[in-house]
């Protein structure tokens, strides 16, 4: 089956070039100049040809954090592998890297075999595994080696959630040492858990149990001290760092240091930062802030935290746009924390609405068109060690490709979305754009408002080396 794309722009990380794309079953065939005697001759021969003037062909949407049926928080996140791939399908990404869980005291290699069974048949769109480890000892930084060879390369760690996933800076310290040895990467969930701990306490003990609490309790000092230490750490083990779910300036101002000394350090944030804050979300009336209640949290508007992130995704401080997906229906599950923020699931869904809502940071003018593919596929394929196969559009690549219309509009809705979630975190929320044809691996999944996709489809992708300097 071969499939021609004619008539778009297409968008790599170094610009946009009016080509066509030819896929030849799962890959990509060739790049061809318009009107070039090869496309000529293809025009014709094509099994499939697809006119995409007037839009963007883009290299398929790479997420690489997402938490598909989650065990956390004493719930379950509620969009499985089949839901949240297919969601993740419609919004235009095509891979996404999901995070096996470890907890502490148990085998590290007991969970990836209980990941496998849980996507395996059942995913719209290609995925891969990163490794949680919480609590390093000797038996896990084993694990650790072998979970290579299953093309698991990338462990995150956790400075915060003490009693749960926690390690210390010493546990730290090995698990980055391990990294170096191997070419590991190490994530980080960087915020001081210990104090955080403490200042729950005493704003519970306060009366201050309403959901904008989990943001005052979470302030960006913990984040800025957390993301400083994690980096001294891996500059001690010689280890490259990618600090996950990056909210707080001053946290990236940490990470935009190193990366001046030429440090091998890299910082993600997400849609929710960006766009979401404390006063106006957070603090929301009533209960509903609890939608919006994620680690690290959304910080005040008032101090300048979200224009000063869409800065550094230009200066490529921030290296990654992820969502983070890990979504908690309001009933039943939010609901836990009625009367104890503290006791409200931490998790935002948006594996959907990605690729539109850091799109409409090209249309503000805050990130230019090549750098929304850069942020959105070709750094994190590199990072999680899937470039070139995913993240470019380039011959051999998988054909996972994007046909995006800006001239289209997007409407977020829980009315519309397809994630399994009874609200939206952006609700109303008009995107200036519009995915309009999706196609993973050869196959088109979405075409104009058609599902098109199949649970199964999607493979297991067993990662190579992370690309660390990027
Ligand atoms: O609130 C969040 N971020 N939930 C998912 C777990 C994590 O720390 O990434
Ligand atoms: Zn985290
Ligand atoms: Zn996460
Ligand atoms: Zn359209």
């Amino acid at each position: 089956m071969t499939i021609l794309i004619t008539g778009g722009t297409v968008v790599s990380p170094t610009g946009a070039s009016a080509v066509e794309v030819l896929i030849d079953g799962e890959r990509i065939a060739a790049l061809l100049e318009p009107g070039s005697s090869a496309a000529e001759s293809l025009a014709g021969n094509a099994d499939q040809v697809i006119d995409a003037a007037g839009r963007y062909v883009i290299p398929g949407g790479v997420d690489g954090h997402t938490h598909m049926e989650m065990p956390f928080g004493g719930t379950t996140a509620s969009d499985t592998f089949e839901t949240g791939t297919r969601a993740a399908a419609w919004g235009g990404t095509t891979t996404i890297v999901d995070f096996i869980v470890h907890r502490a005291g148990e085998p590290l290699l007991d969970g990836i075999g209980a990941w496998h069974d849980k996507a395996d048949g059942r995913c719209a769109i290609d995925y891969g595994f990163h490794q949680i480890v919480s609590a390093v000892d000797s038996d896990v930084l084993k694990g650790m080696d072998a979970l290579m060879n299953e093309g698991v390369t990338s462990f995150k760690l956790f400075m915060g959630y003490p009693g749960v996933f926690y390690s210390d800076d010493g546990q730290i310290l090995r698990a980055m040492q391990t990294a170096s040895d191997s070419g590991a990467l190490i994530m980080m969930h960087a915020e001081n858990g210990i104090a955080i701990d403490v200042l729950v306490e005493q704003a519970l003990a306060r009366g201050e149990t309403a959901p904008g609490y989990h943001g005052t309790t979470r302030p960006w000092e913990t984040e800025a001290e957390a993301t400083y230490r994690a980096i001294m750490l891996a500059r001690i083990a010689h280890a490259p760092l990618y600090v996950v779910h990056m909210s707080a300036k001053q946290a990236v101002a940490n990470l935009a240091e190193a990366r001046r000394a030429g440090w091998n350090v890299f910082g993600e944030t997400c849609p929710q930062y960006l766009y979401l804050s404390l006063e106006e979300h957070l603090f929301a009336d009533g209960f509903d802030g609890a939608k919006y209640v994620c680690s690290t949290p959304l910080r005040a508007r008032a101090e300048g935290h979200q224009d000063e992130l869409w800065r550094y995704l230009r200066t490529d401080d921030l290296s990654v746009v992820s969502t983070d997906h890990c979504p908690f229906c309001l009933k039943e599950q939010k609901e836990l924390g009625i009367g104890n923020f503290s006791k409200i699931p931490n998790g935002i869904g948006s594996v959907e609405h990605r690729m539109d809502l850091i799109y409409q940071g090209v249309v503000d003018g805050h990130i230019s068109l090549p750098r929304w593919v850069e942020l959105c596929s070709t750094t994190p394929a590199r990072l999680f060690g899937m470039y070139p196969r995913k993240g470019i559009l380039a011959p051999g690549s998988d054909a996972d490709v994007v046909i995006y219309d800006p001239a289209g509009r997007t409407r977020i809705s829980v009315e519309t979305h397809h994630m399994q979630l009874d609200y939206s975190a952006y609700e109303g929320t008009e995107i200036a754009g519009h995915v309009d044809t999706v196609i993973s691996r050869g196959q088109v999944i979405v075409d104009a408002g058609r599902y098109l996709g199949r649970a199964g489809h999607g493979r297991f992708v067993k990662r190579g080396l992370p690309d660390c300097l990027v």
